[in-house]
C-alpha cells in the first residue's frame, strides 16, 4: 500500500516536472516565432525602403516602424516586446537593464567563440522584486544594409549624418562591422507561480 503510494507520488512529480519542461519550451518557441517575426518584417521593410526612398526616407523604419511592430506584437501577445542594445542610438528606447545586459555580454561571447548568430537565444523564468517573468533574447547582428546607418563614418551618407547627428546627439550606434553583435529583441511577461 506505502509502496502504491510512494509510486504514484513520484509519478506524479514525474509528470508535473515534465509537464513544467514541455511549458517551458512551448514558451521559448511562442518567443522565438515572435522575435523572428519582429526581425523579419522589419528587415523586409529597412530593405524595400532603403531600395524605393534611399537612406534618408530608411531611417524612419528603424525610429518609427521597429517601435511600432513591437507595440503592436506587444498588445497582441500581452508581452512586453522590445530591442535592447548596449551601444544605443535611443537611450529612451533601446537601453538594456541589468539582466539583459548581461544576456548580451553572454551573446558577444558566444558569438566570438564561433557560434551562429540564428543560434544566440535565451530563455530564463527570472523572478524579481514584482514577482515572477519568463524572460527572452534573440541576437540582433548587422547585416550589410545595417552599416548605411550603424557602419563607420565612410559607410554612412552625407545627408544621413546630418540628421542623424541633429536627432540624436549622443548617439553610440555606429562604427559596427558586419556580422558584429548589434542588440537583442527582448520578451518580457508576468507567470503565475
Ligand atoms: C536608414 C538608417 C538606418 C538603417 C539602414 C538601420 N538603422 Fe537601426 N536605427 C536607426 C535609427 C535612426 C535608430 C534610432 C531609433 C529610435 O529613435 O528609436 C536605430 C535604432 C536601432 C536599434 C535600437 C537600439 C538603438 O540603438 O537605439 C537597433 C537594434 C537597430 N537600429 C538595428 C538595426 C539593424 C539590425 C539594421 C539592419 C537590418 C539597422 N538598424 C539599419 C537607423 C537605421
Amino acid at each position: 500500500m506505502q509502496h502504491r503510494t510512494i509510486l504514484s507520488l513520484a509519478s506524479a512529480m514525474l509528470l508535473s516536472s515534465s509537464f513544467v519542461h514541455a511549458e517551458e519550451i512551448d514558451r521559448s518557441q511562442q518567443a522565438a516565432d515572435v522575435s523572428s517575426q519582429f526581425m523579419q518584417t522589419l528587415g523586409k521593410t529597412m530593405k524595400s525602403t532603403l531600395k524605393a526612398e534611399g537612406p534618408v526616407a530608411a531611417i524612419q523604419v528603424c525610429s518609427e516602424a521597429a517601435p511600432k511592430i513591437a507595440g503592436d506584437l506587444s498588445r497582441q501577445h500581452g508581452w512586453q516586446v522590445s530591442r535592447v542594445s548596449t551601444r544605443v542610438r535611443n537611450p529612451m528606447l533601446g537601453t538594456a537593464d541589468q539582466w539583459q545586459q548581461q544576456i548580451l555580454a553572454d551573446f558577444e561571447r558566444r558569438l566570438s567563440n564561433g557560434e551562429a548568430a540564428e543560434s544566440l537565444r535565451h530563455s530564463e523564468i527570472v523572478s524579481e522584486p514584482s514577482g515572477r517573468y519568463f524572460r527572452y533574447m534573440q541576437a540582433i547582428t548587422v547585416g550589410q544594409a545595417c552599416l548605411t546607418c550603424h557602419g563607420s563614418a565612410e559607410n554612412i551618407p552625407a545627408p544621413v549624418k546630418t540628421i542623424l547627428s541633429e536627432h540624436y546627439p549622443h548617439d553610440q550606434a555606429v562604427g559596427y562591422q558586419e556580422g558584429d553583435l548589434r542588440g537583442a529583441v527582448s520578451i518580457k511577461y508576468p507567470i503565475s507561480e
